[in-house]
């Protein structure tokens, strides 16, 4: 279970999130955190990976303050962020890159990667070849099955739908929901609609402010997201 209550978070001296409580837990399903360009959405997955440090309130990561903890051990703990940027070797393999993602033992990496296969078939067919060489919507296959050799009992998602074609983004989406019926994910999207679709839980930031929590449905139904988002 990961916790902000009541953080604020800056960078330099422009604060960009203002007293806000959020909680994810393992038993969540899909937890949407949507809102527009610029609200404080990667920022917040950035806290919550112990990347950027808050300036006021607590983040806790399965109860331990986030400010004890490296990224690293924060992924040992179970939460996996796949950044905005997809960061992949782009000079090494797919196999390579899925190695990369591990923080396990040979024997069960070995297990994870016939599990990704499981999910992503065409990093199996692909996996000699180079990542860069891949298209959009396999290499954001990639990025999230690479997320998935690290074992994440939540799986933060940083709008994966972004730059792919509609068609696209559809199967990455279809896979989202297969991987949620494994493990949380916490999917943060532009595409409001559907990440309101899919979620059981969802969060509205604005200018850095949750503006309203609700169900996915209960959202989707709010005048104020039917108004400036749909
Ligand atoms: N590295 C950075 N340095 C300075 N300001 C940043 C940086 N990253 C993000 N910001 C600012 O923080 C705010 C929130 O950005 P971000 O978390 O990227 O929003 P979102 O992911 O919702 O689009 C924006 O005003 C953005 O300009
Ligand atoms: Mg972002």
């Amino acid at each position: 279970m990961i916790e902000l209550d009541g953080i604020d978070v800056s960078y330099g001296n422009i604060q960009v999130i203002w007293d806000l409580d959020m909680a994810v837990s393992e038993d969540d399903g899909v937890v949407s955190l949507v809102g527009p360009n610029g609200a404080g959405k990667s920022t917040l997955l950035r806290v919550m990976s112990g990347l950027h440090p808050v300036d006021a309130g607590t983040v806790t990561v399965w109860d331990e303050d986030v400010a004890t903890l490296t990224p690293s051990d924060i992924v040992r703990r179970g939460f996996v962020h796949v950044s905005e940027e997809r960061n992949l070797f782009g000079q090494m393999t797919v196999r390579e890159n899925l190695e990369m993602g591990a923080y396990t033992k040979r024997e069960e990496l070995d297990e994870m990667m016939e599990e990704v296969f499981e999910v992503f078939p065409i990093l199996e067919e692909r996996s000699d070849q180079l990542a860069r060489s891949m298209s959009g919507g396999q290499q954001q296959m990639l990025a999230i099955g690479r997320g998935l050799m690290a074992k994440p009992r939540i799986l933060a998602l940083d709008e994966p739908s972004e730059g792919l074609a509609p068609q696209i983004t559809d199967r990455v989406f279809e896979k989202i929901e297969g991987i949620s019926e494994e493990i949380t994910v916490l999917l943060v999207e532009q595409h409001v609609n559907r990440a309101l679709k899919m979620a059981d839980r969802a969060y509205l930031l604005e200018n850095g402010r949750i503006v309203r929590e609700d169900t996915g449905q209960g959202l989707l139904e709010s005048e104020h997201v039917k108004d400036a988002y749909l």
